[in-house]
C-alpha cells in the first residue's frame, strides 16, 4: 500500500491539492473561449479564472456541509461539470462519481485527474468521470447507499422531466443534497425558492432540511 493510499486529506488540504491542476484546466477553457470568441466554447468557468479560485462559493459551502455529515458510501454529482466537487471528495478519501452530459467538461475533469495521478495514484480508483445524461445515466452507476448532489442543471426543465427526475432520485438514492433551483434555471427570488421547495416536497412527500444559502443558490438535504 503506498503512502498516498493511506493519506486522508482534510477538506482544506484537498482544495489546495486540487487548486493548481484545476486552475490550469480552467485556464485552457478560458483561452479556448477567447480564441473562439464565444462562438462555441464554455464561458461557465470564466469567473473562476478571473478570481483564481477553482471552486465557486456554493461548492465550497457544499463541501463544508458534506464534511459535517456522516460519510456516505459514495457521492454522485449530477451535472457536475468538470467535476471539482467529486475530485475534492476523492482526495479526501471518498468514492465519487461526476455525471455530466457534456463530453468536453468530462474531458477537462479527466485531465485534472491525470495531472493528479502521479502524486495520488489511487485517486482514479476512487473518482469516476461519467459522460452520460440523467435519468438514463443512473443505470450506469451503483446508487446503493450513495449520496446524490446537484448544483444546477442549467436550462429550465419541463414539468414532466422534473417529476420523473425527482422520483428516480428518490427511488435510487439514500440521500440528496441540492440547490432548490436545480431544474428551474438561474432566476431566483424568495418566491421562486418557496415555489420550488413546495414542488419538490410534493413529489417526495417529505420536506427537505435547509442547509445554507449563498448568493443566488439555496441548498437543502433530503433523506429518503
Ligand atoms: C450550470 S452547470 C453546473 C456545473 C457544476 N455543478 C458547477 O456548479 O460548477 C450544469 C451542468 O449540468 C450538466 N447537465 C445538464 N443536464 C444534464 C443531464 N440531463 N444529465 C447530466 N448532466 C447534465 C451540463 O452539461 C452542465 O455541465
Amino acid at each position: 500500500m503506498s503512502e498516498f493510499t493511506q493519506r486522508i486529506m482534510t477538506l482544506d488540504e484537498a482544495i489546495e491539492t486540487m487548486r493548481g491542476p484545476a486552475l490550469s484546466e480552467i485556464g485552457q477553457i478560458h483561452h479556448q473561449f477567447v480564441l473562439d470568441n464565444g462562438s462555441r466554447s464554455d464561458r461557465f468557468y470564466e469567473g473562476r479564472w478571473i478570481s483564481g479560485d477553482p471552486l465557486a462559493l456554493y461548492e465550497q459551502k457544499l463541501l463544508q456541509a458534506i464534511e459535517k455529515l456522516p460519510p456516505a458510501k459514495s457521492y454522485h454529482e449530477i451535472g457536475g461539470g468538470i467535476g471539482l466537487v467529486p475530485i475534492t471528495l476523492g482526495l479526501m478519501g471518498h468514492k465519487a462519481v461526476n455525471i455530466d452530459s457534456a463530453q468536453v467538461r468530462i474531458a477537462h475533469g479527466e485531465n485534472i485527474l491525470s495531472a493528479l495521478a502521479n502524486d495520488y495514484p489511487d485517486l482514479s480508483h476512487r473518482v469516476q468521470m461519467l459522460c452520460a445524461s440523467v435519468p438514463q445515466a443512473f443505470a450506469e452507476v451503483d446508487t446503493k447507499d450513495a449520496l446524490a448532489i446537484s448544483t444546477n442543471l442549467g436550462a429550465p426543465r419541463s414539468e414532466e422531466f422534473f417529476k420523473s427526475f425527482l422520483r428516480t432520485v428518490q427511488d435510487l438514492y439514500a440521500e440528496y443534497i441540492f440547490d432548490v433551483c436545480l431544474l428551474w434555471g438561474i432566476h431566483r427570488t424568495e418566491r421562486d425558492w418557496q415555489d420550488h421547495l413546495e414542488k419538490v416536497s410534493t413529489v417526495w412527500k417529505t420536506e427537505p432540511e435547509f442547509l445554507f444559502d449563498v448568493g443566488a443558490a439555496r441548498y437543502y438535504r433530503v433523506r429518503f
